[in-house]
């Protein structure tokens, strides 16, 4: 960042909206997964009560992929989010709909699940939790109203947004799939092309805001891990436009960016991340959540008026088993 970035920041010019103001948050995703695990991911919801945070994201895949979707398992998980004090705003991921085509994950049709997930979790315009916040959704965009999903919030002039980006490669079809029949295909593929056109709109709105508030940053959460896989999938890579506009939008912001995910059941805290294009950017870190296997979330501090804004690191629960540090991919578990 350079120093006219640093200026900005520190609200020599005037920043919008309380500068100065030091807050947290918390971010988990990928789990529970299984019935096993409920016992620990309450005592995880519990602990995130007694840290208080000023909100918490839900980053998808509230259920593995090998269990069939059920509308009482939405409700619970709904129950679940309802159970913290404060707010929670979650985005899906690729195991609530769109790998439900799949036989251990249902046989189901992924448009139907992903219909019941906008209506279980999205209905209003503001988060789940017992202290909901309000949010500003992508629905009130003209040809975007059916992306009540992607939201964005503001708390200390930093600007927060989901993009609903999932694994799967993004539901981008690829050209060896052998799941699907031709007509599964062809509407998964026009759903991959509207919402990727959804999301880069929505990246590119929320960075709008950022530069005409002037705000200190701005961090995304979104389910899918994007830099890995976009390297593995090449050229048939669902996560190429959204990447290239948050590179591109980045860049131009110049501010600290933090990207939030899960999808890799990894905990990862990485500094100026490779993105596709082959270039990294000194002011955005990518932040990988936890998984099922280490039942644990991470916390962010959020200072505004600091250089860096963004001070992240695990929250640990007392009781629950360790996490195993660093976790290769290998390891990584069930997804
Ligand atoms: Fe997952």
């Amino acid at each position: 960042m350079g120093l006219s970035g640093l200026l900005s920041a520190s609200g020599a010019d005037g920043v919008a909206a309380k500068p100065g103001e030091r807050f947290s948050f918390v971010a988990f995703g990928c789990m529970p997964y299984g019935k096993e695990n409920y016992p620990a991911y309450e005592r995880l919801l519990k602990e995130i009560n007694r840290h208080g945070p000023s909100f918490t994201v839900h980053c998808g895949d509230t259920k593995s992929g090998s269990e069939p979707p059920t509308d009482a398992f939405m409700k619970q998980v709904h129950r679940w989010f309802d159970s913290l004090d404060g707010a929670l705003i979650y985005t899906p991921g690729d195991n609530e709909w769109t790998d439900v085509h799949r036989k251990n994950n249902g046989s189901q049709d992924p448009l139907v699940w992903l219909a019941k997930v906008r209506t279980e979790y999205f209905s209003t315009e503001r988060s789940m939790g017992r202290a909901p916040i309000p949010l500003v959704t992508q629905r009130r965009e003209k040809g975007f109203e059916k992306f009540m999903e992607n939201v964005r919030w503001v708390r200390g002039g930093v600007v927060f947004a989901t993009v609903h980006a999932v694994g799967s490669n993004n539901n981008r079809i690829k050209t060896d799939d052998r799941e699907r029949s031709g007509l599964a295909r062809e509407s998964a593929s026009a759903e991959f092309r509207e919402r990727d056109a959804a999301n880069v709109a929505w990246v590119r709105g929320t960075f709008a805001e950022a530069r005409a508030t002037r705000a200190p940053g701005v961090a995304l959460f979104f389910q899918a891990e994007p830099f890995d896989a976009a390297e593995k999938d090449g050229r048939e890579s669902g996560f190429t436009e959204f990447l290239g506009a948050v590179e591109q939008e980045a860049k131009h912001f110049e501010k600290p960016v933090l990207l939030v995910h899960a999808d890799d059941h990894r905990y990862r805290l990485e500094p100026k991340v490779r993105f596709p294009s082959g270039e990294k950017h000194d002011n955005v870190t990518r932040l990988g959540v936890f998984g099922a296997s280490d039942i644990h979330a991470v916390q962010v501090t959020v200072d505004p008026t600091s250089k860096a804004v963004f001070l992240a690191g695990p929250l640990l629960v007392p009781g629950n088993p360790l996490p195993v540090l660093p976790r290769s991919k290998k390891e990584a578990g069930k997804k």
